[in-house]
């Protein structure tokens, strides 16, 4: 295992140090001096227009931070991760996502630990598209022989939030006439509203998990199951014994794991079981087989047209040189802003209503990843790490926080998202209403770098407190991603950007940015806490007062 480097101890943190201790952030200044600012700035990613000349750095502080993407190894990390090496130290595995969107017949071939990755990877893929293709074109059907009118995801995390996203985000591509729908929570709440109106008969189930141990996973798909007989028992489309039972369960419920025999035992045919790796992780795997309601739904083209959009971005983070490679610029503009400027959450604002679940799926993405205290080889780590990632589209942010971005006492740095043509081209009284919509966006990216001076506000008419009420600092850094439109290969470049800047920040910290060990403490609990529910004498003498004094309250009002 090669040691993390620290990077408090490179001569690049020591520049930024100093850097920072002379520091005055000046974007109005920097733009009237310098004509260059915002070529110099703008940078292409794929088909992304990606603008980061509103943010805080000089010339000198991005060439300090570029430094020190060098001084701790950022490249020799990512050509590790893309060699196979197991860079997932405490699980002992290689990180070989990238490899999920390797066109097929890529050269030289990807053999890893004896695994022709490449060949396997396209072998389920082929699977998943050819799956795809049966449901779509009505070959495949229900066990009353109806065709397949809606597709039920039922995973969590990583097994959820990319499906839903990618799902919401390319809906208008949907071309087959099957919706997708997603379960995630135990809440049963969940699963009761999603299959409410659905017909079972024309029903198909998608148990999405990695290890298909996850609890909240496993109880839906089998409510689902329970859903599935009580409706075409009832329909008097089955009779009910086990065969028919088992013959229901054939005919709608497919699932997608790396635990093929935890699927078996779950009842579902191994043919119509999706595999995929331990080298994926559940945060990484959209572009895997967990991808499936999104081949079935909106067609493999897309699908396709998605991984080529992945690797579009893989290609440039491996062939750019650190100076102007984006996901890596995009990663130290954030480890500024965090280790230096002392901000801590970070603001994803897509200004389309299609990305609503986008800021959902990144924080999974980013904070899963690195919201760690411990680097890689188990040592402490030696700064800050982990911003809070979060946001809502435009406009609807700008009626809610955006008070506090623009006029609060934090450093909110900010990622704005936005596309020229849009998917519902509508107008109102001859109005592009698109167009309204990106005004808005290039208004709020313009109002948090430049501000309102107390002169202009008095210029205005404005006099005595108000004025003070009524400026803007400015200074507040954005960074303009844009691009002609959502389509499915833009999709995969954003995604593939944040997975990339993510592992960036990671290898800066010397973080494993691909186990997630946070979770597993709560989920052990609940497995002691639930027989306290259920009326356990002794869990609930085991429980600290807090938790005792909460199930008491828990017994006292149930049923009421
Ligand atoms: O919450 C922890 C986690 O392990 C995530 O990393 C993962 O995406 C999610 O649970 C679901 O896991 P699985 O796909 O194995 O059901």
């Amino acid at each position: 295992m090669t040691s993390p480097i620290d990077p408090t101890s490179t001569s690049a943190w020591a520049a930024l140090t100093a850097s920072r201790a002379a520091f005055t952030p000046d974007l109005r200044g920097w733009f009237a001096d310098d004509p260059g600012r915002v070529e110099r700035l703008s940078f292409a990613l794929g088909d992304l227009h990606v603008d980061m000349s509103k943010n805080l750095v000089t010339d000198e502080i991005l060439a300090s931070l570029i430094d020190l993407a060098a001084q701790t190894g950022v490249a020799q990390r990512y050509a590790a991760m893309l060699a196979g090496e197991h860079i997932n130290t405490s699980e002992d595995r290689a990180v070989l996502h990238t490899a999920l969107r390797r066109p097929a017949g890529a050269a030289p071939a990807l053999v890893v630990d004896g695994q022709d990755i490449d060949a396997e990877v396209h072998e389920v893929l082929n699977a998943v598209y050819a799956f795809a293709e049966r449901v779509r074109s009505g070959q495949w059907r229900g066990v009353t022989g109806k065709r397949v009118t809606h597709v039920v995801n039922i995973g969590i995390g990583g097994s959820d939030l990319g499906p839903v996203m990618v799902y919401e985000a390319l809906k208008p591509y949907a071309d087959a006439g099957i919706h997708a729908l997603f379960v995630s929570n135990i809440d049963p709440t969940d699963l009761a509203q999603t299959t409410a109106g659905l017909d079972p008969e024309t029903t198909l189930f998608i148990v999405a998990s990695k290890t298909f141990t996850t609890l909240e996973t496993l109880t839906n798909a089998r409510l689902a199951r329970d859903w599935l007989w009580a409706g075409v028992e009832a329909s008097g489309a089955i009779d009910g014994d086990a065969g028919s039972r088992t013959d229901a369960v054939a005919h709608h419920f497919v699932a997608v794991s790396t635990a093929l025999d935890k699927v078996a035992a779950f009842g579902i045919d191994p043919a119509n079981a999706f595999g995929f790796w331990d080298w994926v992780g559940g945060r990484y795997s959209v572009d895997s087989a967990i991808g499936l309601s999104l081949a079935t739904t909106l067609g493999p083209q897309v699908f396709s047209e998605l991984l080529a959009g992945f690797h579009d971005v893989d290609e440039h983070v491996r062939t750019t040189p650190l100076r102007s490679n984006v996901p890596v610029l995009m990663g130290l503009l954030n480890v500024w802003y965090s280790n230096f400027l002392g901000a801590q959450s970070h603001a994803v604002l897509p200004y389309s209503q299609q990305l609503h679940r986008f800021a959902a799926y990144l924080q999974q993405l980013t904070m899963e990843s690195n919201g760690k205290s411990v680097r890689w080889d188990g040592t402490p780590v030696t700064t800050v790490t982990g911003e809070v990632f979060w946001g809502e589209p435009g406009t609807n942010g700008q009626h809610a926080f955006y008070q506090l971005i623009h006029q609060g006492t934090r450093l909110i740095p900010a990622d704005f998202i936005a596309f020229v043509n849009p998917a519902y081209p509508l107008e109102d009284d001859g109005r592009d209403v698109h167009g309204l919509f990106l005004a808005n966006f290039l208004a709020q990216t313009k109002a948090l770098a430049f501000g309102k001076t107390a002169e202009e506000v008095e210029a205005e008419g404005t006099t005595g407190p108000l004025v003070a009420a009524r400026t803007f600092a400015g200074n507040r850094p954005t960074t303009s991603i844009f691009a002609p439109a959502l389509t499915p290969r833009v999709l995969g470049q954003l995604i593939a950007l944040y997975e990339h800047i993510t592992f960036t920040q990671g290898a800066i910290w010397g973080i494993n940015s691909f186990d997630q060990w946070g979770v597993e403490l709560g989920k052990q609990l609940a497995m002691q806490i639930a027989p306290a529910i259920e009326g356990d004498a002794d869990a609930l003498a085991a429980q600290d007062a807090s938790t005792r004094a909460l199930l008491e309250y828990y017994a006292a009002h149930r049923g009421r």
